[in-house]
């Protein structure tokens, strides 16, 4: 069994290939999927796809790049989605510094309210971090909360440090691509249970289907990728990922 600890099944791209793609993934072993938000309207819809499903979780948050259209400062809206019973995380939050290097105050100030209301709803935190390691790294270090550095981007240094702070490292199709040396080099040296499957659907496909819309049934190319660069078999890789995700989202 395999869950899916991050997927955009909110975004527009699955709008007329949901029920495919649900379908599909429940045949290829993926019994749970987490659909994660970005923003007000994302995170609703993620609330809305898990309370109409069983197999569907939901994340609620605001993304560091949509840090600047926000207009509730106090992120009531978010407060206010916790009280569904689906809701099991934070995000995706964090730091972005790639696509946005002029509102590093905002990105940070957002950051840091969100990981208050996590740690007031004892919710652990799905975290979106590029070019953005040292400040990412320090601040959760101010905060120690249970989590996981989404689509792991940083070396295998970074990782240690990561790792120390409890943090799980989410690994997607990136691992499957030829250009990947670092993060082939990062899940080679961390212990399997520090690692959690994602595809971050619609985006991220693995080979071979690089250039498609991802999904959930494409995890296990991930899954044979890990297998084969840790050299242990795919049935424990699948087991330990699989606990890896319980224990943190505690589904
Ligand atoms: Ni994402």
């Amino acid at each position: 069994m395999i869950i899916d600890t991050h997927i955009h099944l909110n975004d527009r791209k699955y709008q007329d290939i949901l029920e495919e793609v649900i379908k599909e993934a429940l045949e290829n072993d993926v019994e749970r999927m987490i659909v994660v938000g970005y923003d007000r309207s994302s995170s609703i819809k993620a609330v809305k796809m898990a309370s109409s499903s069983d197999f569907i979780y939901a994340a609620v948050g605001l993304h560091p790049s949509d840090v600047i259209k926000e207009e509730d400062f106090d992120l009531n809206w978010l407060k206010n989605l916790l009280r569904e019973p689906k809701v099991i995380a934070i995000g995706e939050i964090g730091l972005d510094y790639y696509w946005n290097k002029n509102n590093r105050d905002l990105q940070i100030t957002y950051f840091k309210k969100q990981l208050e209301i996590a740690r007031n709803a004892n919710l652990p935190i799905i975290i979106h971090s590029r070019d953005a390691a040292m400040d990412t790294y320090e601040i959760l270090k101010e905060h120690s909360l249970p989590g996981v550095l989404h689509c792991f981007p940083y070396s295998l240094e970074m990782a240690r440090e990561f790792i120390k702070l409890g943090f799980y490292l989410g690994i997607g199709g990136v691992l499957t691509f030829k250009n990947s040396r670092v993060l082939k080099e990062v899940v080679k040296e961390i212990d399997i249970k520090h690692l959690l499957s994602e595809t971050d659907g619609p985006y991220l496909t693995p080979e071979p289907y690089r250039g498609k819309i991802n999904r959930p049934a494409y995890l296990k190319y991930i899954i044979d990728e890990i297998s084969e660069i840790k050299k242990i078999d795919s049935e424990t890789v699948l087991t330990v990922l699989y606990q890896n995700a319980r224990n943190l989202f505690r589904i």
